[in-house]
């Protein structure tokens, strides 16, 4: 089995992936929503003082699972990139002393792959009985994959040829997706993290108010061929609108702004989806997926689901409990780098707040 640790903003992730399986056998995530709420955004200090507190807990929970046996684990697998240097670091120490103790190898990971190889998280009980090297299969029957990756951090469109073939074909000029949300949500006083809330307040509002158009915020780069996204300049039209608002907002006004800022970003992202789809690297995928925390918006999914049934390609996501930070991901992602022998010596493994070159592969 594999133990991966996953630390790399605000949620202390650990679990154990079987290796031949690739099955989920045990995990557990606490969240830090709460201690950071009040600012509106993750404070790097409160995360990385949090997760030195909790990812003993957790691996303690866990060693209780195993009734103390931790002989099954074979390799250690932390994410080392991208993220916040103040938090990945805790995660790092903590499989550097777990692999010294129990004398086995480390792997690094890249946060990004593992979104990605969030689609493939099963559990024990969904295990795949035809294939013995179940994830290399299901992995193959999609390849060549094309996935959004909308997260907290990021707003990417990839291409992964292989476990290891990963281009970036485009990605924010700015703000990702996610974090728009999130200030969108600070500016309304609604809390952290955003995404949720405000899609909430969205539905709500559609709901209730089903022949009213939400306050209509520009479309970005709606003009531009560039493949690429751009965030802040709704973020800021957002900003201007409220402080327009006569004061107090009512929850309808809310409501409206959550709605017309959700339509404006999402229609952002099916535009330039609908640019790399009539690209020559899409014409051969058959598959496409959705990835990363702010996947689970079921406006965004549902808006994707359309473009990918008018371009013949199907729709993959991950359960919504995979879609935000998780250990599993980590794990399911370094069953392909331990089969490799791709581990990382000890004195040499280091965090580092941005992907490495070598992570991805220069575009086909
Ligand atoms: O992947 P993730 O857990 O962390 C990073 O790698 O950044 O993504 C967290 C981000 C946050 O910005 C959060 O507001 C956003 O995902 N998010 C959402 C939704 N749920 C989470 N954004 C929009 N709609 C949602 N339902
Ligand atoms: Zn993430």
């Amino acid at each position: 089995m594999i133990l991966s640790i996953e630390s790399s903003c605000d949620d202390s992730s650990i679990a154990l992936t079987d290796i031949n399986s690739a099955a989920l056998v045990y995990h557990i995530k606490i969240s830090q929503d709460k201690e950071h709420s009040n600012y509106g955004g993750v404070v790097p200090e409160i995360a990385s003082r949090l997760h030195c507190q909790r990812l003993p807990q957790i691996l303690q929970r866990l060693k209780t699972f195993l009734d103390d046996d931790l002989s099954p684990i074979k390799a250690v697998a932390v994410t080392t990139r991208p993220g916040l240097s103040v938090t990945l670091i805790e995660g790092l120490m903590m499989a550097k002393a777990l692999c010294l103790s129990l004398q086995v190898p480390l792997i690094c990971i890249n946060h990004l792959k593992g979104h990605i190889y969030s689609l493939f998280i099963k559990t024990l009980a969904q295990n795949c009985s035809t294939h013995r090297d179940c994830l290399e299969s299901c992995l193959n029957a999609t390849l060549p994959l094309g996935v959004l990756l909308v997260s907290g951090g990021h707003t990417q469109i990839l291409l992964m040829r292989g476990a290891n073939d990963i281009s970036i074909l485009a990605q924010s000029l700015d703000d990702s997706f996610g974090e728009s949300f999130d200030k969108v949500a600070k500016y309304l006083g609604l809390g952290y993290p955003g995404g949720p809330k405000v899609e909430s307040y969205a539905k709500d509002f559609s709901l209730t108010y089903p022949q009213t158009p939400p306050h209509s915020f520009p479309v970005p780069l709606l003009h531009n061929q560039e493949l690429a996204f751009s965030f802040s300049g709704l973020k800021n039209a957002v900003r201007l609108a409220i402080q327009a608002f006569p004061k107090p907002l009512h929850s309808k006004d809310i409501g409206s702004i959550c709605a017309g800022f959700q339509k404006s970003a999402c229609e952002h992202i099916v535009r330039k989806l609908k640019c790399f789809f009539q690209m020559r690297e899409a014409q051969d995928l058959r598959y496409f997926a959705i990835v990363g925390g702010a996947s689970a918006n079921l406006y965004l999914r549902s808006q994707v689901e359309s473009l990918c049934k008018m371009y013949d390609k199907q729709l993959l996501t991950s359960g919504l409990e995979f879609c935000s930070d998780n250990a599993a991901m980590i794990g399911i992602a370094a069953i392909e780098h331990y089969k490799r022998g791709d581990f990382t010596p000890l004195d040499e493994a280091n965090i580092s707040p941005r992907s490495l070159e070598s992570d991805f592969s220069s575009i086909p």
